[in-house]
């Protein structure tokens, strides 16, 4: 396929297949029982995209097989005409409730979604983690541009010319802004290491009380390990001319700390003093082991 390059809307970098729509997207009509996930990408979002279908659809396995996930959740800001996946022309036509996804930075997202008061999930990973799913996934979404190798995605990855755009901006605005609206500000971490805790937050957040026994289920359902094997989540069903598995499969590790196997230490510090610089004076906090 073409790869989409990058361009620039109100200073940051997204794919062209946003980019080109843009007029669009901005002008996307809400609704008031809307929910929307929002991520930089590879913070889990498709691991929260099988949660709230599981607790939306009552755990109902069967329905939440219905689709692969891209089309159960669409991904609200892809406007060409589809080549796999469901965008903005679908989600206009869903029935409500719905559930829609996002990777924009807080300033991008349609205004009628804070218009309608609408309920945000938000989910954040660290961004060493972060950095080498990325790297991963430029290289086996052919949609995407090339990462080259890793010395030099980092050094990418830094100066925020990746697609959607700084990592730092990205979790540093949506933090900021968590308490303005009605935003669920999640962490991969914390749902690693308490899933069924973090599944309860979320079930209580869609106004949800889900029993133990449910919980467990959904626990079950959207473990790393099931997910990796469910074509319907696994990302299987999209042609490899445009994600290529064998270059890397989408459900590729699924663990916290994976960094410490892909940077030197001359990185790791690198990596830490712009951090330190890029989140100075928020307590915006994140565990890179578990
Ligand atoms: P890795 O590349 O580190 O394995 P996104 O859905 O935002 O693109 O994020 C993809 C990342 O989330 C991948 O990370 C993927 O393996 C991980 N992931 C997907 N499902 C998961 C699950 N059920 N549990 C833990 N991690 C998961």
């Amino acid at each position: 396929i073409t790869q989409w390059e990058l361009v620039d809307v109100q200073g940051v970098p997204l794919p062209s297949s946003t980019a080109d729509h843009w007029d669009q997207i901005w002008g996307f009509q809400a609704r008031p029982d809307d929910v929307l996930i929002c991520t930089y990408p590879k913070a889990g979002t498709t691991w929260i995209q099988e949660i709230l279908d599981m607790i939306q659809q009552d755990r109902d396995t069967q329905k939440c097989s219905r689709a692969p996930i891209y089309q159960r959740i669409p991904f609200l800001e892809l406007c060409r005409p589809p080549l796999y996946t469901y965008c903005f022309k679908e989600a206009e036509a869903m029935s409500s409730p719905r559930i829609l996804k996002i990777h924009l930075p807080i300033q991008l997202v349609p205004p009628s979604f804070w218009e309608q008061d609408c309920k945000v999930i938000y989910v954040a990973r660290n961004p060493k983690d972060t950095a080498v799913s990325y790297y991963y996934f430029q290289q086996m979404n052919h949609g995407l541009p090339d990462p080259g190798n890793w010395d030099q995605y980092l050094e990418t990855f830094l100066a925020g010319k990746v697609p959607w755009g700084s990592w730092f901006d990205h979790v540093r605005a949506w933090w900021d802004a968590r308490d303005k609206h009605r935003i669920l500000y999640l962490f991969y971490e914390d749902i690693k290491k308490d899933p069924r805790g973090e599944i309860r937050k979320m079930g209580q957040f869609l106004g949800r009380e889900l029993p133990e026994s449910v919980l467990e289920e959904i626990v079950q359902h959207t473990s790393f390990e099931n997910m990796r094997e469910n074509p319907m989540a696994n990302y299987s069903t999209v042609p490899s001319f445009i994600m290529d598995q064998a270059v890397s499969p989408f459900m590729r590790k699924g663990m916290v700390g994976d960094w410490t196997t892909h940077f030197t230490v001359a990185q790791s510090e690198r990596f830490d003093d712009e951090w330190t610089r890029r989140l100075e004076g928020s307590n915006l906090h994140f565990r890179t082991r578990l």
